[in-house]
């Protein structure tokens, strides 16, 4: 009996995650979560950018933790787009986003794809292939914020 009732708790339990079946509580929420995400993808990828411009000494230690950091965070904001409520032009969020959402996706996509490679070359311990990685994946931010972000 108290099995039972242990499993029905624990199963009661289980599906009100279901239910809730997101981390927002609202669109705003969504939307703060996915400006949160950009900011630490700012401070991440920044640090990689002074250590290979010799703003500061460079770490490979650091820069192999930055880029390890950067595949978790580039996969971050993008489920926030799609939220109710946050799936419209707001702030620097352009409408284009969801009047091509496959090409915001696409993009998406291959910045993801590049922080992988930006990974891989800082943990070459080549220099020149992190610089080059790094350019890469730095390019997206401009690629995207040039058709989707206001300012
Ligand atoms: C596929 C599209 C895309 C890519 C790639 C992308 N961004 Fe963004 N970024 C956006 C959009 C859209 C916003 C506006 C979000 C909003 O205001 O809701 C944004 C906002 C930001 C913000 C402002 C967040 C805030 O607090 O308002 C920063 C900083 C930022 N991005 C940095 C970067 C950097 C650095 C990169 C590359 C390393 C990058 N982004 C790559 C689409 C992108």
């Amino acid at each position: 009996m108290k099995k039972l009732f242990i499993s029905a708790a624990l199963f009661s339990l289980c599906s009100a995650s279901v239910l809730a079946a997101s981390a927002f509580s609202s669109g705003e929420d969504a939307v703060e979560y996915r400006k949160h995400a950009f900011q630490l993808i700012r401070h991440n990828a920044s640090d990689i950018g002074d250590m290979l411009q010799g703003k500061v000494t460079f770490d490979a230690a650091r820069a192999q933790k930055r880029a390890d950091t950067l595949v978790a965070l580039s996969a971050l904001p993008w489920e926030a787009f799609s939220v109710e409520g946050a799936n419209k032009a707001s702030g620097d969020a352009k409408a284009e986003i969801w009047a091509d959402f496959k090409d915001f996706t696409a993009k998406a996509d291959k910045f993801q794809q590049d922080a992988k490679a930006l990974q891989t070359a800082a943990s070459s311990g080549d220099q020149a292939k992190l610089k080059a990685a790094f350019a890469t994946f730095r390019g997206n931010c401009k690629a995207c914020h040039d058709k989707y972000k206001a300012d």
